[in-house]
C-alpha cells in the first residue's frame, strides 16, 4: 500500500510528527508557511488539485489563543475559511480530509469529560473560530474526519512541558493554576495513532473514512490540572539537578488574566473513536514519561 499524503503544517507540534510517522505510509507532500499561506483561503484548492492526493491532512492552525483576541479575522481565515476551502478541495479531488479542532470550542461547565454530542460553546476567538473550521468542513461533504484534541504538547517546539521545564530553571518557586483541567496530548502519539487509523484504510482512505465521516474526540488518556501536569513534568526531569524552584504553588485562573477567557474543565470523552476504530491513545503520563525520556 502507497497512499500519497498530503500534508499541510509540517513544522508545527503535530505537523512535525506526522511528517516522520506518516513517511511509511507512501509519498508525502508536504508544505507550511510561507509555501502555503492559510491568510488567503482561496489558493489553497490549487494546492490540493497539485498534489492529487488520496488523503489531506491539515495540521495547519492559528493557534495563538491570546493573540487571537485581537486578530480575530486572521483566526477566522486560518482557522475557518481555509478548512472550508481545503475540505472542499479535497472532496473534489475525491481525498480524504483529516483535520484537527480543539477541546477549547467547549466552555469547560459541563463538569464531566465531553462527548462528541455535547454542545460546543466556545469562550474565546480561538475555540470559535476553530468551531467554525469544523462546521465549514462538515459542511464540505466527503471522507471527512475531525479529531478533536486538547493540551498537545511536543519538547522540540515551545509547549506548556517546556515552559515548565524553563520555569523550573529560572524561579525559585512556581505559581500553576489547578482549576483548568485537561487531556495533556503528546503530538507523537496523535501522529502514531493517525497513522494506524490510515494504514486501516487498507489503501482506500476515501471508502474507510467516508463511512465513519464525522467529529471524534482523541486526546491523551485521563485527564489532569495543569499543576498536576507540572508536577508530573517536574517528576520526569531528565535533569532534576538544574531545576531552581523548590515550591509548587497551586493558584486559580482568576489570578493570571489573560485576553482570552479558557475553560476550566474541557477534558474529553475519547470512547466513541475507540469505539469505531479499535485504538486509544495511552495514558496522559505514560506518554509523558516516553516524551520526556533523553534516550528516545
Ligand atoms: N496546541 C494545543 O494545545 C492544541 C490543543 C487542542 C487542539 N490543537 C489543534 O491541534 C492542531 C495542531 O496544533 P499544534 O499545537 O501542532 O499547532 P502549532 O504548533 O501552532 O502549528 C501550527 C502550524 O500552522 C502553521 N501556520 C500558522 N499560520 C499559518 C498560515 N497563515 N499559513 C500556513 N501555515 C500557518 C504554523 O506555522 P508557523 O510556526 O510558521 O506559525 C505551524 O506550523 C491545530 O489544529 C490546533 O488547533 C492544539
Amino acid at each position: 500500500m502507497t497512499l500519497r499524503i498530503l500534508l499541510l503544517g509540517k513544522i508545527g507540534q503535530l505537523g512535525w510528527e506526522l511528517q516522520r510517522t506518516l513517511a511509511p505510509l507512501g509519498e508525502i507532500t508536504a508544505f507550511d508557511y510561507p509555501e502555503v499561506d492559510f491568510s488567503h483561503p482561496s489558493t489553497l484548492a490549487q494546492v490540493v488539485q497539485a498534489a492529487a492526493p488520496q488523503v489531506v491532512i491539515n495540521a495547519v492552525a492559528y493557534t495563538a489563543v491570546d493573540k487571537a483576541e485581537t486578530e480575530e479575522s486572521l483566526a477566522r481565515a486560518i482557522n475557518a475559511a481555509a478548512t472550508g476551502e481545503l475540505a472542499q478541495a479535497a472532496r473534489k479531488a475525491h481525498a480524504a480530509f483529516l483535520h484537527v479542532s480543539t477541546d477549547y470550542v467547549f466552555d469547560g461547565r459541563k463538569g464531566s469529560p465531553y462527548v462528541e454530542e455535547d454542545t460546543p460553546h466556545p469562550l474565546n476567538v480561538y475555540g470559535q473560530t476553530k468551531l467554525e473550521g469544523e462546521q465549514a468542513a462538515l459542511q464540505a461533504g466527503g471522507a471527512v474526519v475531525i479529531l478533536r484534541t486538547a493540551w498537545v504538547y511536543s519538547t522540540r517546539r515551545d509547549s506548556f512541558v517546556t515552559k515548565v521545564l524553563g520555569w523550573s530553571r529560572n524561579q525559585s518557586e512556581l505559581r500553576l493554576v489547578n482549576d483548568q483541567i485537561s487531556n495533556p496530548t503528546w503530538a507523537r502519539m496523535l501522529a502514531g495513532i493517525t497513522a494506524l487509523l490510515l494504514a486501516k484504510s487498507r489503501g482506500d482512505p476515501f471508502g474507510y473514512l467516508d463511512e465513519r465521516s464525522g467529529l471524534y474526540h482523541l486526546a491523551g488518556d485521563g485527564y489532569a490540572s495543569r499543576m498536576e501536569w507540572a508536577q508530573e513534568i517536574l517528576k520526569l526531569d531528565p535533569n532534576p539537578e538544574q531545576q531552581t524552584a523548590r515550591k509548587l504553588i497551586p493558584a486559580n485562573t482568576s489570578e493570571f488574566p489573560t485576553p482570552a477567557v479558557r475553560p476550566l474543565f474541557s477534558a474529553l470523552n475519547c470512547e466513541h473513536f475507540t469505539q469505531v476504530f479499535g485504538l486509544r491513545l495511552p495514558p496522559w503520563q505514560l506518554a509523558l514519561r516516553q516524551a520526556m525520556d533523553p534516550l528516545r
